[in-house]
């Protein structure tokens, strides 16, 4: 527990009481003057997003944890600063087709949280990486150094809390002109679906699908249902979120509401906080706990139950429907063993709490070449064992958190391609995790509509 033995549940909380708790995966920064210069400027710069935005996600999320919508969380492990425009637009397409296929199959309403205008920064097992016996500081995301291997790339380097900034504002300028200017029309539904996965399976599924709205668009406009009710159907909300990982970074965006008087972290709409980071009385949590803005945090296969009620009682005393969202990721062969205890515990205690299955981080291994991937299955896997958890339980499975990209990559095994240990070379272009790439998107999403159309039975 670090130097920390203060309790922070009840105790006063400031933008930066978390200075006083043990913060780890903090880089270490060469210089504490620069790093003040830029936090100092940090925080004279405009909110990226509003406090009536996080509100309006966490009014979507309460609806989320009654069972009455169902949470898609999606982006990149890792953005980079070099991410094009194209690449953005297209990630933002297969969310969107994503949560068109969901809907259309169950009837639930999808709530559309990206990891995306501010996934800098990385947590990581080690501080160090070794290449040729030359030892280096680890990459840990765009935010603080660069990917290249060199004294000079991996020094971390306050002027990028800037950059991310920056580059956070430029993405969510991007999606908002996307999400409101009538690229995300269910009229569109068509030009959503990329080429290369309109070729596979799950894309041909999705023309399929595609098809079947356009006909039911038309048909409301035959029958005088047009102008302002379906502009409805030409807008969507889409919230951003990332992992709240650099504290000082976070701080400076901390800005108290003028409405409300509360405080809210205006670096992205929903925020969390990593699986190496959730100690309880670390930093972390001390920060996220003050902040109003809807949250979640990562449970590892090593959660145990009575840590998960202190984390929901520090985390949302208050109880309040829709501020806390759990996010599991314990692989697909401990998930059944684990989760439905601490399930019940939650319930239990009635604390209201949107169940997320992160299937991605529990389930990571390398391959012989060397490249570190997952296998669809196993993903399908662990997704299927968090459904079955909560149907024992009589929990509600409320969503899913997935790594993945618009582009046509080759870092998760498996899927309708079917893409094997040799095929990872060909367009392994991850700074960080494997991410699923468009059509193994497509394909999963059908799974989890197919999912969660039994467990509504
Ligand atoms: C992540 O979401 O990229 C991540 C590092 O996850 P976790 O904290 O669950 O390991
Ligand atoms: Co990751």
């Amino acid at each position: 527990m670090g130097k920390s033995s203060k309790k922070s549940k009840g105790s006063e909380w400031k933008p930066d009481t978390w200075k006083s708790f043990e913060a780890s995966q903090q880089p270490i920064w060469p210089n504490n003057d620069s790093l003040q210069k830029v936090l100092d400027e940090l925080s004279a710069l405009p909110p990226l997003v509003f406090a009536g935005e996080a509100r309006k996600l966490t009014q979507q999320l309460a609806a989320v944890s009654q069972g009455k919508a169902f949470l898609l969380q999606a982006g990149d492990c890792a953005e980079s600063f070099d991410t094009s425009a194209d690449s953005i637009r297209d990630r933002l397409r297969v969310i969107l087709q994503m949560a068109v296929i969901l809907t259309y199959y169950t009837g639930v309403p999808v709530v559309k949280v990206g990891r995306i205008a501010g996934q800098f920064a990385k947590p990581r097992s080690s501080d160090t990486e070794t290449v040729d016996g030359l030892e280096l500081p680890s990459f840990r995301g765009h935010m603080v150094n660069d990917i290249n291997f060199n004294e000079d790339s991996r020094a971390a380097n306050p002027k990028r809390l800037l950059t991310a900034y920056n580059r956070a504002a430029a993405t969510l300028n991007l999606l908002r002109a996307f999400t409101k200017g009538g690229f995300a029309a269910l009229s569109k539904v068509h030009q959503w679906n990329r080429e290369f996965v309109a070729a596979s399976p799950a894309g041909q599924r999705y023309e399929i699908l595609a098809d079947e709205i356009d006909r039911a668009v038309s048909f409301m406009q035959a029958c005088g249902i047009d102008g302002d009710k379906l502009s409805e159907l030409s807008e969507v909300d889409f919230h951003t979120s990332h992992e709240a990982l650099i504290l000082g970074y976070e701080e400076a965006l901390t800005r108290q509401d003028s409405l409300t008087g509360e405080w809210y972290d205006c670096s992205a709409h929903m925020l969390w906080i990593g699986e190496r980071t959730r100690d309880l009385g670390g930093a972390h949590i001390e920060f996220l706990r003050g902040v109003n803005n809807p949250i979640g945090c990562k449970l590892g296969p090593d959660a145990n139950a009575k840590d998960v009620l202190t984390l929901c009682e520090t985390l949302n005393p208050e109880k309040i429907h829709g501020r806390l969202t759990l996010i599991s990721r314990m692989g697909s062969e401990t998930v059944s063993e684990k989760l439905p205890h601490i399930l019940e515990t939650v319930k239990e205690a009635g604390h209201p709490v949107v169940w997320v299955c992160d299937p991605m981080h529990g389930n990571t291994f390398s391959t012989e070449n060397g490249h570190k991937t997952r296998h669809f299955d196993d993903i399908l896997k662990e997704i299927t064992g968090f459904f079955e958890a909560h149907s024992k339980v009589g929990t509600y499975p409320g969503g899913v958190h997935l790594e993945l990209t618009g582009d046509d990559v080759t870092e998760c095994l498996g899927g309708g391609a079917q893409l094997d240990a040799d095929d990872l070379s060909k367009r392994y272009e991850t700074m960080c995790d494997p991410r699923l790439n468009g059509s193994q998107s497509i394909d999963i999403a059908f799974r989890i509509a197919e999912l969660l159309h039994k467990s509504q039975l």
